[in-house]
């Protein structure tokens, strides 16, 4: 017998707290059967036995088994998860025992079966109502997760919120793709992103993206929900200690007991993803998220101060004595320094310095910039190798020489940072300046002449000359065997808005991408220290929810990192997220190929077997576009960035090509 819900319309026994509602047909239920029937929030067992009709709680006095779905044996209902019997119509347990579900009167009428059955309770606030109030009041505004067993109050205050309009939340296919949706949203608009999961395998499963939004400071709040209270620490079923297993990724890690101040803890986890650049993470028991609270949630008024630190004045001096007489200085800035590029821009300006970004900066000066280089380092450009090399002076700021950007520690260098411990993080600095980079920009022009380091745009210029003329040798290569990474990237930069927001992966598509992809004012995401694979795809969710209505979301990856996440392509079509995700597809892990020719071993299950991806993607109702010659591919990429929902371009690419 198959489950079924209540349609009719209940009699309204006037004063009572229960109602009659009308059940089955009198003919639905078979002799000797048992049912599950679902009235408003509630569920109950319906049972036939020897013509006599009963209705019961569904949840089994032992541990709520579901009676439902048990069976009449020997006269009695017996419980599915553990065989307790109980009359199958006053729900009595046989002698010794006296614990029995509770048990309705029913009526059988002429058009149907009928039960007197509770009313609704009427939804009462809860601590996960503070909490996500909360989190809503710190600009917590979108949540990617999995609701399951031991999240479900919290599950239920979010669900409220989303009927407010306060919040989104977004039904994920794996909890990796939450936490690294959650740390795009995060790395892209500087609020907290979030994520959510059960406990046990769902919060485990969230790590390695709030490890990247860790290593890379991006602000991220990660809730999970946790086994009772009363089971906890006994070894019991998804009983791990998440106190624990949270305690290096997250900044602050907290679980909610009974007493606890549920706001201000809340607070706390919110505060540390935003103001430290941490993960902030909560862990609420099954029974605690239930509990029901009048307390006022949180709110961030009053407890963040501003960013915007000026630096010393004898060490602005020194700074800008050092600029001024430098003759040829170049900046270089990182991701830290994000929003703070209209005022280096005009400092760089000012006295006439070339720009170079590292691999994550990407895009935070435009390539058509006349002083702009592009990218800093292994993924980079020729052009700002160059300049740096020229250089007699270093100006970087926000950025956390990584070894991949590989700036010279053999030249001078002035380092500004609003983080004091970023100053000469790996090596010694010749002018470590601790400041917001906006501010000390524009402290620094008001000290420095104007056109103090003379005029290089020409030099740029002839720079971009010579590495395009590289570039269409490389695009017109022969392609028989896959398009060229050059040419994939020319098609995407013509093809995509110049303020898209791009995410992409690691592997050779992520060095190609850094290196061939002309930037205009494109945002690019990626996962910067921790180099995970299968970053993109997912990113690109987190991406689209803070800005998919009014900037294009683009994501870009090989087939090894594609191939991880694959399954979020039911997510993206289920909330038609309006996104492109371009794969170059080589079969290969090619960049670990690579490394294992020049580490002269043999190339060894770097191989990739593949569906056909476009295919694919057409069965969860994504578009899809497969380019396996170069005059296929402008089309194609224009054809699905046009597309108003889920699009994905799958290339044939010759992993010899970079
Ligand atoms: Fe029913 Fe255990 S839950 S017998």
């Amino acid at each position: 017998m198959s489950e079924s819900s209540d349609t009719s319309t209940p009699e309204n026994d006037s004063g009572s707290d229960h109602q009659w509602h009308k059940i089955l047909e009198v003919d639905e239920l078979a002799e000797g059967r048992v049912t599950t029937v679902h009235i408003g929030h509630r569920s109950y067992a319906v049972t036939n036995h020897e013509g006599n009709f009963g209705v019961l709680d569904n949840r089994c006095p032992h541990q709520g088994g579901p009676l439902g779905e048990g069976s009449i044996e020997n006269g009695h209902l017996r419980c599915p998860w553990h065989g307790y019997d109980y009359d199958p119509t006053t729900g009595q347990p046989p002698p010794p025992f006296d614990d029995a579900p509770v048990c309705f009167a029913t009526e059988v009428r002429d058009d149907g079966l009928y039960a007197a059955l509770p009313n609704d309770p009427v939804r009462v606030r809860t601590t996960s109502d503070v909490m996500v109030e909360t989190m809503v009041n710190w600009g917590v505004e979108a949540v990617f997760g999995m609701v399951g067993h031991s999240n479900l109050g919290v599950a239920d205050a979010m669900r409220e919120a989303e009927d407010r309009g306060d919040l989104r939340f977004f039904g994920i296919r794996h909890e990796g793709a939450a936490a690294f949706a959650a740390d795009a949203f995060g790395k892209l608009t500087g609020r907290p992103g979030a994520c959510f999961a059960i406990a046990g395998p769902g919060s485990t499963n969230l790590l390695t993206g709030l490890y990247d939004a860790k290593v890379d400071g991006a602000p991220v709040l990660a809730i999970s929900g946790q086994v009772p209270s009363k089971s906890r620490g006994r070894g019991a079923f998804q009983d791990l200690d998440l106190s624990a297993t949270f305690n290096d990724v997250a900044g602050y890690s907290q679980t909610l007991f009974p007493d606890s101040d549920h706001a201000e803890i809340t607070s706390l986890a919110c505060k540390t993803a935003i103001v430290g650049r941490q993960v902030g993470h909560l862990i609420v028991p099954d029974d605690v998220q239930i509990i029901a609270s009048d307390a006022p949630a949180g709110a961030p008024e009053g407890r963040v101060g501003s960013r915007r630190i000026a630096p010393p004045e004898d060490v602005l001096e020194v700074a800008a004595k050092r600029l001024t007489e430098a003759e040829q200085p170049a900046f270089i800035v990182g991701a830290g320094a994000r929003d703070d590029m209209a005022e280096i821009i005009a400092l760089a300006e000012h006295v006439g310095a070339p720009v170079a970004t590292t691999f994550k900066a990407k895009g935070q000066i435009s390539d058509t910039h006349p002083l702009g280089c592009g990218v800093l380092g292994r993924s980079g450009t020729p052009i700002a190798s160059w300049f740096m090399n020229e250089s007699d002076l270093l100006v970087v700021f926000g950025a956390s020489f990584s070894n991949h950007t590989g700036i010279s520690d053999y030249k001078p260098i002035i380092q500004v940072d609003d983080d004091p411990m970023a100053l000469g993080r790996f090596h010694s600095v010749e002018i470590p300046v601790h400041g917001n980079a906006a501010v000390t920009a524009d402290m620094l022009r008001a000290a420095v002449p104007d056109g103090a380091c003379g005029d290089r745009r020409p030099e740029v210029a002839d720079r971009w000359r010579i590495w395009r003329e590289e570039k269409a040798n490389r695009r017109n290569d022969d392609q028989t065997g896959g398009l060229s990474a050059a040419a994939v990237f020319e098609a995407l930069g013509n093809a995509v808005d110049p303020d898209a927001a791009m995410c992409v992966d690691v592997g050779n598509n992520a060095y190609s991408f850094g290196r061939y992809f002309e930037v205009t004012n494109q945002t690019v995401l990626m996962s910067g220290y921790l180099g995970s694979i299968g970053f993109a795809f997912p990113a690109s969710m987190g991406a689209w929810a803070a800005v998919g209505d009014h900037r294009q979301v683009v994501s870009v990856s090989g087939d090894g990192g594609f191939g991880q996440y694959a399954m979020e392509l039911s997510t993206v079509s289920k909330y038609n997220m309006n996104l492109t995700h371009v794969l170059l597809d080589n079969q290969e892990l090619g960049k670990i190929s690579k490394e294992q020719r020049s580490a002269d071993v043999d190339v060894w299950q770097t191989s990739l077997h593949n569906p056909d991806f476009a295919a694919m993607a057409e069965l969860f109702g994504v578009d899809a576009h497969r380019v396996d010659e170069p005059q296929q591919l402008s089309s194609a990429l224009r054809s699905a960035l046009d597309h108003q929902g889920p699009s994905l371009v799958t290339i044939r690419s010759d992993v010899a090509l970079l």
